[in-house]
């Protein structure tokens, strides 16, 4: 199960994620924004990011109108490795090297198409499991 969030910003490009997502078959939870409205990201940020942490959901997209604010948000959350990516090598390496749990995406930034080949390459590459890459992912939760 996925948890999805955004703010207004991302609110189009989510829609459009979901019904990418629906098409493939995987099961996620819309955390809001549920309309259309202006809201703050930070707010849907730490929902998506909670829910990942509790294993509510094993992996979360998260969207605002460039990615950088809702990640922020996100990676405020020890634990949580929310990763901005704006190409599908960054998605790749995100997930190879730093196990990013959570993806982001700028609703302002990639059209739909690029955003669900983006979200499609998070989804699929695995974890390295790399012994620097877990020394290194260890070494994050340690920072204070
Ligand atoms: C909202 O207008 C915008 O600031 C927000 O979506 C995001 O881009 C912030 O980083």
């Amino acid at each position: 199960m996925l948890a999805i969030g955004s703010d207004h910003g991302g609110y189009d490009l989510k829609q459009e994620i979901k019904a990418h997502l629906k098409e493939r078959g995987i099961e996620f939870e819309d955390l809001g924004v549920l309309e259309n409205t202006s809201c703050d990201y930070p707010d849907f940020g730490a929902k998506v990011a909670k829910a990942v942490l509790a294993g509510d959901a094993e992996l979360g997209i998260l969207i605002c109108g460039t990615g950088i604010g809702i990640s922020i948000a996100a990676n405020r959350f020890k634990g949580i490795r929310c990763a901005n990516c704006t190409s599908e090598y960054m998605a790749k390496m995100a997930k190879e090297h730093n196990n990013a749990n959570i993806l982001a995406l700028g609703g302002r930034i990639l059209t739909g198409e690029e955003a669900c080949r983006i979200t499609d390459v998070f989804l699929d590459t695995p974890f390295s499991d790399g012994e620097r890459h877990i020394r290194r992912i260890e070494k994050l939760d340690s920072l204070n």
